[in-house]
């Protein structure tokens, strides 16, 4: 695997892998956190690791789970579902949680995942292949206001109008150099700033083909919810939407007296980290415990 985690051992540093403590990994990916936390809390720490990505699953089934065996559960589901598939194992609570939102760097560059403007590939973009809906369904069947909102909403695009209205108009889009270069076109170049014109709009297709905004309100809320008293949750995010709604989370059970936050700015990788993975260069960290008042 390709991918580099992000923010790993200040995301271990809040859990505090213990023996015998009861972990879940919310975002399974290349198995970076997987690993850290069962490594941490050997000899007979339990880590439950979800991915709705099948790649990521038989990956870690071949490497981790054979090195871990039993202290290690797979789970190829979305963690929106975590609280139900969390007890189907039999455990009520655990005692830390962590969410490294977005794309592992195997997905990105995955030719036929259509993740990148930057390979050429099919416009899909799902993380799981048993879903119907493609990026390629939205770009070439959505009406043009649709897409228009979508790309205002989940892009936060300036240019969500004009996009759309070339999109429709230069149907059928099939790959995504094809839709890249359609965008490039529509926003002007002394706007370009240091990412691609294109990011914005490939951001929001992946979180309406991933349903990624609802999936991590729901999974959170139930994280948090499966969390014994005094147990840490991380989630690292990697722009403002996701970052956003983890915020929003995190202040709502504050202000129930359910969590408390560890810090109240999130943790930012350090210069040497962003130097060598520049894909942690947008990453946040915020780490809450569940409050032990309630329990
Ligand atoms: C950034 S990667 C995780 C990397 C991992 N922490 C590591 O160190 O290797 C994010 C992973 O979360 C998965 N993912 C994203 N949203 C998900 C969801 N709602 N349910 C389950 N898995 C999800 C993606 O498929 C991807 O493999």
């Amino acid at each position: 695997m390709l991918h580099k985690s992000v923010l790993l051992n200040e995301t271990i540093f809040a859990i505090n892998p213990q023996s015998g403590g009861i972990y879940v990994d919310m975002t399974l990916g290349a198995g970076g956190h997987t690993r850290k936390l069962l490594e941490k809390s050997a000899p007979d720490g339990i880590v439950i690791a979800f991915d709705k990505d099948e790649k990521a699953i038989s990956y870690a089934s071949e490497t981790l789970k054979r090195e871990f065996k039993d202290r290690l559960i797979l789970v190829h589901d979305n963690y929106s579902n975590c609280l139900a598939r969390v007890r189907e194992f039999g455990f009520d609570k655990v005692d830390g949680a962590v969410m490294d939102l977005g794309l592992s760097l195997d997905q990105i560059k995955g030719q036929d995942r259509g993740f990148s403007f930057l390979t050429d590939g099919p416009l899909d973009m799902r993380m799981d292949k048993r879903k119907p809906l493609t990026a390629e369904k939205i770009v070439n069947g959505w009406e043009e206001n649709e897409l228009a909102n979508i790309l205002r909403i989940y892009g936060e695009e300036r240019f969500a109008g004009r996009i759309a209205r070339n999109i429709v108009r230069k149907r059928p889009i099939r790959s995504t150099k094809e839709l890249a270069s359609i965008v490039e076109l529509c926003i002007p170049r002394h706007l370009y700033k240091k990412t691609h014109p294109a990011t914005r709009v490939f951001q929001a297709l992946r979180i309406v083909v991933n349903d990624e905004l609802e999936s991590l309100q729901k999974g959170l809320t139930d994280a948090i919810e499966l969390l014994k008293s005094n147990g840490t949750i991380c989630v690292i995010s990697f722009h403002s939407l996701e970052d956003r709604v983890v915020k929003n989370i995190f202040r709502e059970f504050k202000q129930k007296k359910e969590l408390r936050l560890i810090n109240k700015k999130p943790i930012l990788p350090s210069k040497s980290e962003v130097m060598s993975n520049r894909r942690a260069r947008s990453a946040k960290l915020r780490c809450a415990v569940k409050d032990n008042r309630l329990n």
